[in-house]
C-alpha cells in the first residue's frame, strides 16, 4: 500500500509555538506536535515546514501539488485574515487543504473572524489546541486511504 505522505505547514510567528502567548495557544511547541504526529501516525510520511515569509508558504504549497502530496495541514498564522495570495495558491493546487488554528479565532478580536483561506480549503479546525494538527490528519487518511 502507498504510504499517505502529507504536508504539515505553519505560518508566521509558529515556530514561537510554546513561548508565544501561552494563554491564548497552549505551551506545547511546533517540535512537540511533529513528535506527536510521528508517533500517532506512524504510517504516514510528514514534510513538516513553517516560515515566516508569505512567498515561501505560496511556494511550498506549489511544490507539494507538483511532488504530489497527498493533503495538507495548514496554520497560516496572521496570513489566515490578509492573504489573497495565500487563497489563491489553495485554490490552484490538486491536494485538499485543511486550515487549523490552535486558538478559536471567532471568540477572538473581529479581524481575526475573517479567513481568506476558509472558503477554499475543505475544512476548518479552530479552538482545539493541537489536537487540531492530529484531527486534521486523520480526516486526509480516512477520506484518502
Ligand atoms: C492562529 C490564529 C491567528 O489569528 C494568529 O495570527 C496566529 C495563530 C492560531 O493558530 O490560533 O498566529 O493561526
Amino acid at each position: 500500500m502507498k504510504k499517505q505522505n502529507i504536508l504539515v505547514l505553519n505560518g508566521p510567528n509558529l515556530n514561537l509555538l510554546g513561548e508565544r502567548e501561552p494563554d491564548q495557544y497552549g505551551d506545547i511547541s511546533l517540535d512537540h506536535i511533529k513528535e506527536l504526529l510521528h508517533w500517532e501516525f506512524p504510517e504516514v510520511e510528514f514534510c513538516f515546514f513553517q516560515s515566516n515569509h508569505e512567498g515561501d508558504l505560496v511556494d511550498q504549497l506549489h511544490e507539494s501539488h507538483q511532488s504530489g502530496v497527498s493533503g495538507i495541514v495548514f496554520n497560516p498564522g496572521a496570513y489566515t485574515h490578509t492573504s489573497v495570495a495565500l487563497r489563491d495558491a489553495v485554490k490552484a493546487i490538486a491536494p485538499p487543504v485543511i486550515e487549523v488554528h490552535l486558538s478559536n479565532i471567532y471568540s477572538r478580536e473581529p479581524f481575526r473572524h475573517v479567513s481568506h483561506l476558509a472558503p477554499v480549503c475543505v475544512g476548518q479546525i479552530s479552538g482545539l489546541g493541537a489536537l487540531g494538527y492530529s484531527l486534521a490528519v486523520r480526516w486526509l487518511i480516512s477520506s484518502h486511504p
